[in-house]
């Protein structure tokens, strides 16, 4: 099928370059003209494995081509991808959806009678009404679509959760949209991947509400994980025994320095909003969204008791900075609390991140307290403690015997339980991790 998706932003550049890898023919659509540039000569402007190979593959066998000529772009498209952002309007915490409506407002008169106009972008329910309202605005004849096709990607895997995904969600009203996208759809619902029809307003809402569950999930574990600490529980073995009955599930039990990213914290403020709209009680997302904030603060606290309360003076060396691994994304990252807040308390911080160096020096406000690193044993050269922020694969595999002789004191706060306690106490070093603090000696295995 010809298809075309408006933005190139991660939703817009993964969902495009992987249609032409189901074979479809895809224009991708922005108004950035560096960003279309660089797109044509294969350089995609984020960290995210297997998409380089895919865009630069598919623009050469000419299934994946890039544009800023929306009324080129829309030549010939049976289907018409909105994927601008959405971000948070900070008024109220609601998606802000201007992008949205100027996107449909620029198609409008320039897409073919029959075409399928799909919200990717997550928006709020009965936005694809409106869409739909400025559609028809603008064309005399209601001879287009408009339906809605969340997208379930994480970044960091988001090919493989394209191509490889639990589900597909389609909101539709009427036949010949449903029959369009399940055509779309066909080359992966051909491998028995199930798809969902519905109406646009459960679609639109299933995202939400998916990103909600998970958050939601997130936060409990991490309260889980005080109780644990308070109680000498351990939360891993916990999350293990919750996890296994298939009820709950073993995913999303990781407790960590708070959820962060440009959804979950998005898209909890944005359900919120939408259930106060709608004058439907709420009272978990509101408590998940607090939770979540209070977190990062906690665990700021967290490090500063680590080192004995004050850290005035204190160096510490920071691992990784973007909201997890695999990203460059720096986007509501629990660092960007936890940071300020260390510098404030008077440290100073050696920051490394194996990816995402340069969206953090330019989101992340340091003075002269703060030095950037080039790699992780810079980060770690006479520090009085070391603190892992992300996950990167590079910490999980650190040999402390080795590294703890370039530290001054041999102190890891790992917010992400990276190790294992016993072996981090074998060598030699006084190990903090989150919800785990029951002694060593009754981890020993029983004889
Ligand atoms: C999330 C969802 O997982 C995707 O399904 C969804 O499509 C996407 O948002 C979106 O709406 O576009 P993403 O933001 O890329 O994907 O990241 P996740 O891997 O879900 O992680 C989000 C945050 O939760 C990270 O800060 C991560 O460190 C944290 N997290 C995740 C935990 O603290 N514990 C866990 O067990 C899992």
């Amino acid at each position: 099928m010809k298809i075309a998706v408006i933005g190139t932003g991660y939703v817009g550049l993964v969902s495009g370059t992987c249609f032409a890898e189901l074979g479809h023919h895809v224009t991708c659509i922005d108004t950035d003209k560096n960003k279309i540039e660089a797109l044509k000569k294969g350089r995609i402007p984020i960290y995210e494995p297997d998409l380089e190979a895919l865009v630069i593959q598919h623009a050469k066998n000419k299934r994946l081509s890039f544009t800023t000529q929306l009324k080129e772009g829309l030549q010939g498209a049976e289907i018409v991808f909105i994927a601008v952002g959405t971000p948070t309007n900070p008024k109220d915490g609601s998606a802000d959806l201007s992008w949205i409506f100027q996107a449909a407002r620029d198609i409008a008169p320039l897409i073919q009678k029959g075409a399928v106009v799909v919200t990717k972008s997550t928006v709020p329910v009965g936005t694809a009404s409106r869409i739909r309202a400025v559609i028809y605005k603008t064309r005399k004849k209601k001879d287009v679509y408009v339906a809605s096709n969340p997208e379930f990607l994480r970044e960091g895997c988001a090919v493989l959760d394209f191509l490889q995904p639990d589900r597909v969600i389609i909101g539709v009203s009427s036949a010949k949209a449903e029959q369009k996208l399940r055509q779309l759809y066909l080359p992966i619902t051909g491998r028995g991947i199930p798809l969902i029809c519905t109406n646009t307003q459960t679609s639109e809402l299933t995202k939400y509400a998916a990103n909600g569950f998970l958050a939601t999930k997130i936060a409990f574990i991490n309260e889980m994980a005080d109780i644990c600490e308070k109680a000498k529980a351990d939360v891993e073995v916990l999350a293990q025994g919750m996890g296994l009955d298939p009820r709950i599930g073993r995913t999303y039990l990781k407790p960590g320095p708070g959820f962060g990213g440009s959804c979950f914290p998005k898209d909890t403020r944005a359900l919120q909003y939408i259930a106060e709209n709608y004058g439907a009680k709420n009272h978990l997302i509101p408590a998940v969204i607090e939770s979540n904030e209070e977190r990062k603060f906690t665990m700021a606290k967290k490090i500063i008791a680590a080192l004995g309360g004050n850290i005035k003076g204190k160096t510490i060396g920071i691992l990784g900075l973007t909201f997890k691994a695999n990203t460059d994304d720096m986007r509501e990252s629990a660092s960007l609390v936890i940071v300020p807040y260390l510098l404030k308390a008077g440290a100073v911080l050696k920051l490394f991140d194996p990816e995402g160096m340069d969206q953090a020096k330019s989101i992340l406000k340091t003075g002269k307290d703060a030095q950037w690193c080039e790699d992780m044993d810079e980060a770690l050269q006479k520090v009085d403690a070391a603190v892992i922020l992300t996950e990167w694969q590079m910490f999980s595999t650190i040999d402390w015997r080795k590294m703890k002789k370039k530290m001054k004191q041999p102190i890891v706060v790992d917010m992400r339980n990276l190790f294992d306690r016993a072996m981090m106490a074998k060598q030699g070093i006084t190990y903090h991790s989150v919800g785990r603090e029951v002694a060593t000696a009754l981890l020993a295995p029983s004889k």
